[in-house]
């Protein structure tokens, strides 16, 4: 596989690579990366045949917006990019402020209408583009009701300002009601589903992957690698590697866990059977995964970006593939339970019967 091996973003006309460039890294930050760095990352993986890159208004403040606005116009490659955005965190205050008592706009997050007009204007001006190809909603609200959300959405598509739309970090059930009303509606409908997916998040295929598929919904997984921990750079008698999680880990609990650390042997042990990097090893097995669509890389050098790409050819065996899927399996829950291959024989008669979405 290549980055040309391109493919529909779910049941839409949106062509896109198998690889998506995170941009969450360009700008200034702790684990981010100068306009120079983030420069040559741009250029690396547009060289490699990349055509889809994913940035959000609140990354780095707005400069990752900034930068990816002035690489496409200087490589004059507008036609040619699929660009994805994002609303829906709060950009007006400091989210460390909480303790300071100072209060933020809540108009400026959230999915209501007027927020989501608003962050497309900003965005766009800092983009430098009159319209974006893939405008997501980064996280739900928990408040804007999904007839809202798809109608604000659906006229932005009809309207030119956005070519279509789509849902990060939501319940399951909130994708299916949208697309739901959607397609009763005959309105434009969430294209795809953005979700923490890699051997030591794989939360999301008890609900979210199913509902994606029968929504007809493309995954793209985020933060593949466990933001860096299953490149095996972190050892578990040694986690001081210089990397993201060696300060404060922004996405919460720790990736050092005793389970976790037993999902990398396996990983470093398949690597070796490649002689690949468990980078490559950890990013073949999730896009491996049904439902999969485009996986977003992040990068800080051009190197690691190179190296990731490089995992697009690799080919797991049917048995490396059961030894990470078993290591790494979720614990099972009501709904993996109902989804078991021993209910379903129960139910015909002994026959696996195949579901249309399965
Ligand atoms: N929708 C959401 O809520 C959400 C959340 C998170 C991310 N995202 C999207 O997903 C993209 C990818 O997420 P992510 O950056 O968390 O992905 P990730 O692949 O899990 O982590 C990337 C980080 O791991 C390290 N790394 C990557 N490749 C490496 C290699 N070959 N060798 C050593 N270290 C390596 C780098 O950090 P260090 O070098 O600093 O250690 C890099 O910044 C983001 O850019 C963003 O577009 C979306």
């Amino acid at each position: 596989m290549s980055l040309t091996q391109y493919r529909a973003l779910g049941r839409s006309g949106l062509v896109v690579s198998p690889m998506c460039l995170g941009t969450m890294t360009f700008g200034p930050g702790d684990w981010g990366a100068d306009e120079a760095a983030s420069r040559a990352v741009f250029d690396a993986y547009r060289d490699a045949g990349g055509n889809f890159v994913d940035t959000a208004d609140i990354y780095s403040g707005g400069a990752s917006e900034v930068f990816v606005g002035k690489f496409i116009k200087q490589s004059q490659s507008r036609d040619q990019i699929v660009l994805a955005t994002k609303f829906g965190f709060n950009g007006s205050r400091n989210p460390l402020a909480a303790t300071q008592g100072t209060a933020g706009n809540p108009h400026a997050g959230g999915a209501g209408s007027k927020n989501i007009h608003r962050a497309l204007d900003a965005s766009l001006a800092r983009l430098g583009t009159d319209y974006i190809d893939l405008y997501w909603m980064h996280i739900w609200d928990g408040v804007t009701p999904a007839e809202e959300i798809v109608q604000t959405l659906g006229d932005l598509v009809r309207a030119g300002k956005i070519r279509h739309y789509a849902f990060s970090d939501m319940p399951a059930w909130f994708a299916t009601k949208a697309a739901t009303i959607a397609a009763e509606r005959r309105v434009p409908g969430p294209i795809a589903m953005q979700l923490e997916y890699s051997l030591v998040a794989r939360d999301v295929e008890a609900e979210h992957i199913p509902s994606a598929r029968d929504a007809g919904m493309g995954v793209m997984p985020w933060s593949p690698l466990a933001g860096g921990f299953l490149t095996g750079k972190y050892r578990r008698e040694d986690t001081a590697a210089t990397g993201r999680l060696s300060g404060a880990n922004p996405f919460g609990d720790s990736k050092f866990t005793a389970r976790n650390w037993d999902i990398l042997a396996t990983v470093k042990d398949i690597a070796a059977e490649h002689d690949r990097t468990p980078a490559q090893i950890a990013l073949a097995w999730v896009m491996a995964q049904r439902g999969v669509a485009s996986t977003l890389i992040g990068a800080r050098t051009v190197s690691q970006l190179t190296g990731n790409i490089a995992a697009a050819d690799i080919r797991l065996t049917a048995d490396q593939i059961t030894r990470l899927d078993q290591g790494s399996a979720p614990a099972g829950g009501f709904t993996a339970g109902l989804a078991s291959p021993m209910i379903r024989r129960m139910i015909y008669g002994g026959h696996d019967v195949a579901g249309w979405s399965d």
